[in-house]
């Protein structure tokens, strides 16, 4: 991360869409990050099972000023204020936007809103410059998400019909009583089983459409773990690694489709979910199949919600002139 802050134009960026609260500062000049801080309130929702809105509220009440406390020798730099303005929470929102916009009357300096989703493919471009047009797959927690994406913004091509990818491994969690976020552990669980164990079914396999579902193979994951009782280590690591053979196929048969008529140049995976490395791989596998070199997706530490992708969406909307500062 840069240090020297002397001269330098500087965006604050502040996302609080859901469970993350983080804050960041951008450089303008040279896209360099002098400052990232996130604090996960896994711990706390992990009691709960699954994300309670009105704590994660008090929490980001709790965490957000004490991020911003170590940021104030930057604030002399700031030009522009950025912030999550949807999709999210409401009561989670509400409060990064509310010191956003304290923190931008109090300098004096434009606030920038910024969409969550954008931030989720502008992760990819964190410190450096912006490569597009691309094929950008979203999988995160809210949205499973197949666009098209430039410099100007996105065209969608299909999505979830109603659970998103990583909602499906949260929920897969929560039947096996493992931990939440569902994703991480259900992935470790699912690298130690038989993923042809159980026969679940691929959604949607019939059909020609470019779209997304998942609470079908999620109810038939719930019948399974009914139909078992009680339920040992190893059947829990089968039933990981058979449910997510069948989730990844999913976007694995739909891409395909996709790509026989539209053949991808350049493609990206981004979200939360994207830090799935069997799904990355057998996007990597498609993707040779179809001669496409150029596959994108997040370090590790961007994949989930943070500031420093807000920040990054802030740089572009400033380059190209829709904020002026
Ligand atoms: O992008 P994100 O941090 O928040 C939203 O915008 O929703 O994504 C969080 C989601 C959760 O559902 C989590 O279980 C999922 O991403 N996730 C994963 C993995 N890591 C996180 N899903 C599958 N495999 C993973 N390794
Ligand atoms: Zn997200």
């Amino acid at each position: 991360m840069a240090d020297c802050i002397h001269k330098k134009n500087l965006v604050l960026s502040i996302e609080s869409s859901c469970d993350d609260s983080s804050i960041a500062i951008t450089c303008i000049d040279d896209y360099k990050l002098y400052f990232s801080e996130k604090t996960s309130q896994e711990n706390e929702h992990n009691k709960h099972g699954g994300v309670v809105p009105e704590l994660a509220s008090r929490l980001h009440i709790e965490a957000l000023p004490k991020i911003l406390s170590k940021t104030t020798r930057y604030f002399p730099y700031i030009k522009a204020v950025a912030v999550t303005t949807q999709p999210g929470l409401k009561v989670s929102l509400t409060q990064g936007i509310s010191m956003a916009k304290a923190i931008s009357l109090g300098l004096d300096v434009p606030l920038i809103e910024v969409d969550h989703l954008q931030g989720h493919i502008y992760s990819l471009f964190i410190e450096k410059k912006a490569q597009f047009p691309m094929c950008c797959l979203l999988v995160s927690g809210g949205h499973t998400k197949l666009m098209q994406v430039d410099d100007k913004g996105s065209k969608t091509i299909g999505e979830t019909m109603d659970d998103s990818f990583g909602e499906s491994y949260d929920k897969v969690a929560k039947m096996l009583g493992l931990s939440y976020p569902g994703g991480p552990i259900v992935e470790r669980y699912a690298s130690m089983g038989d993923e042809n164990r159980y026969d679940f079914p691929v959604p949607l396999r019939q059909s020609s459409q470019i779209m997304f579902s998942y609470s079908g193979l999620k109810n038939a994951v719930r019948v399974a773990i009914e139909k078992e009782g009680k339920i040992d280590d190893i059947t829990k690591m089968n039933i990981c690694a058979s449910f997510q053979k069948s989730a990844v196929l999913h976007i694995i048969m739909k891409l395909k489709k996709y790509f026989k008529q539209n053949t991808p140049t350049n493609f990206a995976v981004v979200g939360g979910a994207s830090a799935n490395m069997y799904l990355r791989e057998k996007l990597k596998k498609l993707l040779k199949e179809f001669d496409c070199e150029n596959f994108q997706a997040p370090l590790i530490e961007y994949c989930g919600d943070n500031a420093d992708m807000i920040g990054r969406v802030a740089l572009q909307k400033i380059k190209l002139d829709e904020v002026i500062i």
